[in-house]
């Protein structure tokens, strides 16, 4: 369809939309967009929930194979440094079925509920210790001092890296610039000597975990058996690591300080927070982190490689092209969330967010970052308090295609009781 006219100046991918999405996806909403062709780029975006849930049945037709789109490496620089590492095969997140099915089987033993429970305690250790750091000063800079070291250090601790959570910052955040394609050609160079040094260091674990055992989702990884299927390679464990990483940390963190900054906005919502926490009511912090997620959604897009001639709704979409999942703009779709731009941690249908994705590729590491933000929300609501923006303009917002997030956030409390 035509492009309405009160958003025809705009375009979703300009930074200044990109930092600030939420009154273009509002415009797109109240035009009955659903579906923007941006021919340029070859890619059709998808706005509507109905429609980003309908793609994702249909994973023969959208393929998640996103290396075909990226094209292949062809730097000769770049190529020698790749060389002295594993391949980068394809897998689980940048796989279709058959080789993501086998995989998905092998990895959801290792996500297993009581893998998830068994680490509770390890998360509300952790999240504890990191108030204290902070708890007597009055303020902090929440990303910097709580939501980043927080997912780094629990994720470290899981794939065997738990004496350097700042190299794992590290090689997530350079897999992070390789797969953006926005970055120029030494850090392109970095990022790949980075990603065989990480590939060196996951050997000697992988090895280590074979022989030995162990109790972390390495290790179960590791020896994860599926009647009929093969064991997976070291190749395919180093691509899989390396997912858990970038997708456990920038989007946890989003969350966390993209929950907390919308508390402190929503006094009222705070309060009813305040009153849930310390374990008084689990479910409605629950919630709550289902509204952050809803209300944030840190991978603001997924991409999609079209496969066949097709129609998505009313639109005819070509065999080649790319189509952009917006799950960002589908959880502020007014058709499925009443009051969408709202932050209402009360909300009834708050879970049925698609910030985690829909289908066969929804997120594997769902139930750990749940529990999670739950524990985090739980003891900082319970043990900090007056929570207020130190400096709203110090507040920072990374704009990039498919993630979203506060990557600044300064503020001030007291100290409960
Ligand atoms: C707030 C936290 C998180 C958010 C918002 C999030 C979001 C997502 C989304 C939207 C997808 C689906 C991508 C698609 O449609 O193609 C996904 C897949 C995935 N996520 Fe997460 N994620 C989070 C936390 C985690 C954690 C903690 C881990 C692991 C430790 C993880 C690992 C993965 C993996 C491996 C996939 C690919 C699954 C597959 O293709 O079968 N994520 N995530």
């Amino acid at each position: 369809m035509n492009k309405p006219e009160a958003i025809l100046e705009r375009n979703l991918f300009a930074p200044e939309t990109l930092t600030d999405p939420f009154s273009y996806y509002r415009a797109v909403h109240d035009a009955g967009m659903k579906i923007e062709h941006l021919p340029e780029m070859n890619t059709f975006v998808v706005y509507s929930y109905e429609l980003c849930s309908e793609a994702n049945t249909k994973p023969d037709v959208f393929s998640n194979d996103f290396s075909s789109l990226m094209g292949r490496e062809e730097d000769a620089e770049i190529m020698a440094i790749l060389e002295e590492g594993w391949p980068d095969e394809p897998t689980l997140l940048t796989a279709d079925a058959p080789v993501h099915t086998r995989n998905r089987k092998l990895v959801n033993l290792a996500f297993s509920a009581p893998r998830v429970n068994a680490i509770e305690s390890e998360m509300r250790t952790k999240s504890i210790e990191l108030i204290k750091t902070f708890a007597d000063k009055g303020e902090c800079e929440f990303v910097e001092e709580f939501a980043i070291p927080l997912p780094v250090y629990m994720i470290a601790g899981q794939i065997g890296l738990d004496n350097d959570p700042k190299q794992v910052k590290d090689w997530s955040d350079a897999a992070v610039d390789r797969f953006s394609q926005m970055v120029d050609h030494e850090r392109k160079k970095d990022c790949a000597r980075s990603l065989v040094e990480y590939q060196h260091y996951m050997k000697g674990k992988i090895d280590d975990r074979r022989e030995n055992g162990g109790d972390d989702l390495l290790a179960d990884l590791v020896n994860a058996r599926v009647d009929g299927e093969k064991p997976l390679t070291d190749a395919e464990i180093m691509s899989i690591m390396q997912q858990f990483m970038v997708a456990g940390n920038e989007t946890t963190t989003s969350t966390l300080a993209g929950g907390l900054l919308q508390l402190m906005r929503n006094p009222e919502q705070m309060e009813k927070a305040k009153a849930a926490a310390g374990g008084r009511d689990p479910k409605l912090i629950g919630n709550l982190v289902e509204e952050a997620l809803r209300y944030e959604t840190p991978t603001a897009g997924m991409w999609r490689v079209v496969r066949e001639d097709t129609q998505l709704g009313d639109t005819e979409i070509p065999k080649g092209s790319t189509l952009q999942l917006r799950y960002a703009a589908a959880n502020r779709d007014p058709a499925k969330f009443e009051d969408p731009d709202a932050f209402d941690i009360e909300r009834k249908n708050a879970r049925a967010h698609l910030a985690f994705g829909k289908g066969p590729h929804m997120c594997v590491g769902n139930m750990l970052s749940r529990k999670e933000m739950l524990v985090a929300f739980d003891e900082l609501l319970e043990r900090l308090d007056d929570f207020a923006i130190a400096d709203e303009d110090a507040i920072a917002v990374l704009p990039n295609i498919l993630l979203r997030g506060v990557t600044r956030l300064p503020i001030t409390f007291s100290k409960a009781r």
